[in-house]
């Protein structure tokens, strides 16, 4: 068994890591360590473990872990890691977006790669390093990805993405409260957002007008993309088809696609449309899963050698 130990635990995707590293048949949980709430069982945080664990939080780390999960905001991943060192054979897996560039990739003795498996799952098998992609790049490079591949992104691309809650992290604020964003739609940071850094790395900087919404619901991205494309659907198709043949998370659908075919899973869904000139591209993923936490195991499943799907077999909330 590899231990783990977790950063950010009362977090978010801290607590969906937890969970998918106690299910999880080749890891054991070492450590969560909390800033705020050491010395306290995880239960009472993340009232769903409830009989699955009586481990406390901790304001100490095992430096020994096998692979420890950062889950902090922006920039704190890099302050984390100056005060806090680890063994050298310890693997780093980061979410925040700290290391994602790749002006920022080296760090330390760190040669961070960027964790999207379906782009670059061999370089990633050999890492010890991740950068773990953002929420919304996920949804839209897995859009994307095939097109890019092979130049065929000719025009500038618009993409409408809406998120759910869990996106903004467990901190309140007033658009994220109850209040407002039930029975509410609204968008942000519009054509600016900060991931647009990394899936413009990845996607070889095609002109992206990207409007991110926020949804309300607690789970999910719903992307919908479109860009002019001369082939017919069925090249389009088989496109896609063929590019995601070999990675079993993520699935082109002939029917058009809703969130709740991925909410609760690892999964991502793809969906293609013509319309006179233009490839509607329309993808779903569960923000802290596909988004997140859930790649992060992935990720490491591929590190280690083991079936990419280890501990990620789950299933959709449909109903
Ligand atoms: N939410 C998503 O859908 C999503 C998806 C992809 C990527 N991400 C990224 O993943 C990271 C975590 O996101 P999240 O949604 O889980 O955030 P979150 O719910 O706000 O949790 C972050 C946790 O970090 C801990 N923390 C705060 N300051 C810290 C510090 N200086 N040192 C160590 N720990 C500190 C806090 O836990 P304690 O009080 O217990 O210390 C806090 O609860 C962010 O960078 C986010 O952008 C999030």
């Amino acid at each position: 068994m590899k231990k783990v130990g977790i950063i950010g635990g009362s977090g978010y995707t801290g607590g969906e890591l937890i969970r998918l590293v106690l299910r999880h048949p080749a890891l054991a949980l070492d450590f969560v360590f909390s800033t705020t709430r050491p010395e306290t069982p995880l239960c009472h945080t993340h009232v769903d473990l409830l009989g699955s664990t009586e481990m406390n939080f901790t304001d100490t780390i095992n430096p020994e872990v096998d692979v420890v999960f950062l889950c902090v905001g922006h920039g704190k991943s890099v302050g984390f890691l100056e005060k806090n060192q680890f063994s050298e054979q310890t693997i780093i897996i980061d979410l925040s977006n700290d290391f994602r560039l790749k002006n920022d990739a080296q760090f330390q003795d760190y040669d961070f790669v960027y964790g999207l498996p379906e782009y670059q799952k061999t370089k990633i098998e050999s890492a010890k390093a991740i950068a773990n992609p953002g929420c919304f790049a996920t949804a839209i490079q897995l859009a994307l990805l095939p097109l890019a591949k092979e130049n065929l992104i000719k025009d500038a691309l618009h993409v409408n993405a809406t998120t759910g809650s869990t996106g903004a992290g467990v901190g309140l604020s007033p658009t994220g409260h109850f209040s407002w964003r039930n029975n509410n739609v609204s968008w942000y940071k519009p054509f600016t957002h900060q991931h647009l850094g990394e899936i413009g790395e990845t996607l070889e900087d095609p002109k992206i007008y990207f409007l991110p919404q926020r949804g309300n619901f607690t789970r999910g991205i719903f992307a919908s993309c479109y860009t002019p494309f001369e082939g017919s659907l069925e090249q389009a198709e088989n496109l896609y088809k063929d590019y995601y043949d070999s990675h079993l998370f993520t699935n082109v659908s002939a029917k058009e696609i809703a969130l709740k075919q991925v909410v609760n899973t690892n999964n991502c869904v793809v969906h293609l449309h013509k319309y006179e000139d233009q490839l509607l591209i329309t993808s779903a993923i569960d923000n802290l899963l596909k988004g997140a936490s859930g790649q992060a195991i992935q990720n490491l499943n591929l590190i280690m050698g083991w079936e990419e799907d280890l501990g990620l077999q789950l299933k959709a909330s449909v109903y």
